[in-house]
């Protein structure tokens, strides 16, 4: 072997053993060895001291992608904006949620600020309980006038959510021992104070979120250990009292498709326009698990709209065990073409939102182990099949 020969082998070693393999370390504080995938899998950091080969295209709630090596996953090929699909079927809004974190990466920005992709902003975190009012009576809106002046900024519609929550309730509220008179007046100030401070720039609001257990009993929370049921009136007219235009719903996860939670949420909603209770949609969260998709899902939205109130989709994902293969990928298209295509069916179901947009910034991998890529682009913003699963279903 000549000396020549010798020296062009010794180059490429370094680059052969820089390539980790499949969930391996690739990188982080003090890491010396390689920092790229083998193909098909990119380093992705899960914090400051460690950064794994994980299968391209799937990411992490939080992860950053530092490199891509090889291998191909299979992308979208539409190139109409969901959008102007959306709008096209008839629709009022394709939207997305957001978080304030993620408001400083400038190629997330530019995507989620085109209007022609997403006519609607849902803020993630920004207006919940624990952000707005982290101490009784001291209100904080730095975070969600944030997103509020982003959609304004680029004529996108405004979700709010949300009013009463079991969840992300600051512990002043779940620890004060309150009666029920002294509960309801936190209430009505908490809605009214958050509900007046975004009046007329918001299209809806989540009033009320996931009041119901799965078998269609009430969520024993706070509110309702204290007040019974009434706490959804209480805050539904404190909401109608501060933006009389803004529509007002009750929002909750696994109503997708008939059955005991569903049944509850019609009878809660006759109940409450029996008493001229104000009500006017009712938010489908649709966290859907890839090839479950409730085959009853068209007529449950049907059901939901002969009420008199309409219907969102409010915070779509489809997530699916990773690695995320081709063929679960290609079910995932089809899973977000029957989501889209039964919204479209139904007049009264005015919306689509997915709870943010790309798998970089998605809750799922943070919630479920092991589980993750449930939106419709990737972790390097590149958008999958279901993107085109999406614009097939407003087609259809
Ligand atoms: O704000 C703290 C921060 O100070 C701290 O450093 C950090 C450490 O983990 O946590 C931060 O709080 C996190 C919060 O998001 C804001 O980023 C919480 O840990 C985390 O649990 C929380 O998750 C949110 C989740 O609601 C809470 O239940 C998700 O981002 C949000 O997407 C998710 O959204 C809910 C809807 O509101 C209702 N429907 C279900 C949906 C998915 O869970």
């Amino acid at each position: 072997m000549s000396f020549k020969t010798l020296v062009a082998i010794l180059c490429l070693v370094p680059v052969a053993l820089a390539q980790q393999p499949a969930w391996a370390q690739c990188g982080g504080q003090g890491w010396t060895g390689g920092t790229t995938c083998v193909a098909g899998y990119s380093c992705v950091a899960q914090n400051s001291y460690y950064s794994q080969c994980l299968p391209t295209g799937t990411g992490t709630g939080s992860g950053t992608v530092t490199s891509t090596s090889g291998g191909s996953s299979p992308s979208a090929t539409s190139t109409t904006p969901l959008n102007t699909a959306a709008k096209a079927a008839g629709k009022k809004y394709f939207g997305s949620a957001t978080d304030n974190p993620e408001l400083s990466d400038s190629a997330y920005v530019k995507i989620l600020s085109d209007s022609t992709m997403f006519g609607q902003i849902t803020p993630g975190n920004s207006m919940k309980w624990d952000a707005t009012e982290p101490s009784r009576g001291t209100f904080t809106f730095t975070q969600g006038d944030q997103i509020a002046n982003l959609t304004k900024a680029n004529g996108q519609l405004l979700r709010g959510h949300n009013c009463v929550w079991h969840n992300q309730l600051p512990s002043w509220v779940t620890s004060g021992n309150f009666n029920a008179a002294t509960l309801s007046s936190i209430i009505t100030t908490h809605c009214g104070t958050v509900v007046g401070h975004y009046k007329g720039q918001i299209y809806s609001w989540d009033v009320v979120n996931e009041p119901f257990n799965d078998d269609g009993t009430f969520r024993q929370d706070v509110f309702y250990n204290t007040l019974g049921q009434d706490y959804i009136s209480i805050a539904l007219n404190a909401a109608r009292a501060a933006d009389p235009n803004a529509k007002l719903y009750i929002n909750d996860y696994n109503i997708e498709g008939t059955g005991a939670k569903s049944t509850a949420m019609v009878n809660l909603v006759k109940s409450l326009k029996a008493a001229n209770v104000p009500i006017d949609g009712i938010g489908v969260q649709a966290h859907l698990i890839v090839g479950q998709v409730p085959s009853t899902l068209e007529a449950n939205l049907r059901q939901f709209t002969a009420l008199g109130v309409e219907v969102a989709i409010t915070e779509l994902d489809i997530r699916m065990t990773l690695p995320a293969t081709d063929a679960l990928l290609a079910q995932q298209k089809k899973d977000y073409q029957t989501v889209i295509a039964a919204c479209r069916a139904v007049s009264g179901c005015i919306g689509v939102t997915i709870w943010d947009y790309t798998d970089k910034y998605s809750w799922v991998p943070s919630t479920f182990s092991g589980q993750g890529a449930a939106l419709p682009w990737d972790a390097n913003l590149n958008k999958k099949p279901a993107y085109d699963g999406i614009v097939a279903g407003f087609a259809s």
